[in-house]
């Protein structure tokens, strides 16, 4: 397993550089197996689309979660999102000031959908703009008509397709036009046809709208024509097979 020293890093980055990340590592034990997230260095820009392909339990979510401030690195090492450096939140216990950071400037497609069962779609999409209180604008309009849910906006998540429910989910996540969007397999329960399709009105959608995507994903064939560059990473098993460390660069 690989180890890093304390790294002190610039913290004058350009403004291009969303992500700067440095020796930063997550640790999961759970009955004895164990699980290490290891990242030597990533770096993405502004714009960029990004895929992160790999088989189940490779540690995709476990990075995901990283990047949205919901997971906490084990080490402390140089982490800096839009030049904040989020490692030195972390340290220092700053949670509301993570929350309000993620809030403001991630949209999260999250592997299960995640919509609010008691909240009609229309609410579900408006959510994240009522969380910040933003003023009306064509954006939920837009969505609507783009993703094809302007017949099911007073439905509740239960009266839909698996496909709709996701095509809401990616619309709540671009509601309040965030900066970055991250989705966790966004089109996971599809079959391969309905996938590429909604990878696509969704790659569409952020390249419009200029926001730097993060794909989680098993299924590259669905993807790999959508110009996305791809982290590379590989897996190392201990022979006992009780440990596993993923390294991913990029
Ligand atoms: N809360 C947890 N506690 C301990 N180990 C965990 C926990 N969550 C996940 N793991 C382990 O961490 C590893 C990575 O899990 P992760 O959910 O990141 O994989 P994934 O690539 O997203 O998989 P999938 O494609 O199935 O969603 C797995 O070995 C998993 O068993
Ligand atoms: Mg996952």
């Amino acid at each position: 397993m690989q180890e890093f020293k304390s790294q002190k890093h610039n913290n004058r980055l350009p403004t291009s550089i969303v992500y700067d990340i440095r020796g930063v590592q997550k640790n999961r034990e759970a009955e004895g197996v164990a699980f290490q997230l290891t990242i030597p260095t990533l770096q993405i820009s502004k714009g960029e689309k990004i895929a992160l392909i790999g088989q189940s339990g490779c540690g995709k979510s476990t990075l995901l979660d990283m990047l949205a401030f919901i997971s906490q690195p084990t080490n402390n090492n140089s982490f800096f999102f839009q030049q904040k450096n989020i490692a030195d939140l972390w340290k220092d216990r700053r949670y509301s000031l993570l929350s309000k950071i993620r809030r403001e400037s991630i949209g999260y497609v999250m592997q299960t959908g995640g919509l609010l069962p008691y909240l009609t779609v229309k609410e579900n999409i408006n959510l994240s703009r009522d969380i910040l209180d933003l003023p009306e604008d064509d954006t939920i309009a837009d969505l609507v008509e783009k993703l094809d849910l302007s017949y099911h906006l007073n439905k509740r998540p239960t009266d839909l397709s698996t496909g709709e429910r996701q095509r809401v989910a990616i619309a709540r996540a671009l509601a309040h036009r965030p900066d970055i969007v991250i989705a966790d397999e966004p089109t996971a329960s599809l079959d391969p046809y309905a996938s590429k399709t909604v990878m696509a009105m969704f790659i569409n959608l952020v390249e419009e709208m200029g926001i730097t995507v993060i794909i989680a994903s098993h299924a590259w064939n669905d993807i790999k024509h959508l110009g996305l560059r791809r982290l590379s990473h590989h897996s190392l098993r201990s022979p006992d097979e009780l440990k596993t460390e993923t390294i991913v660069t990029g």
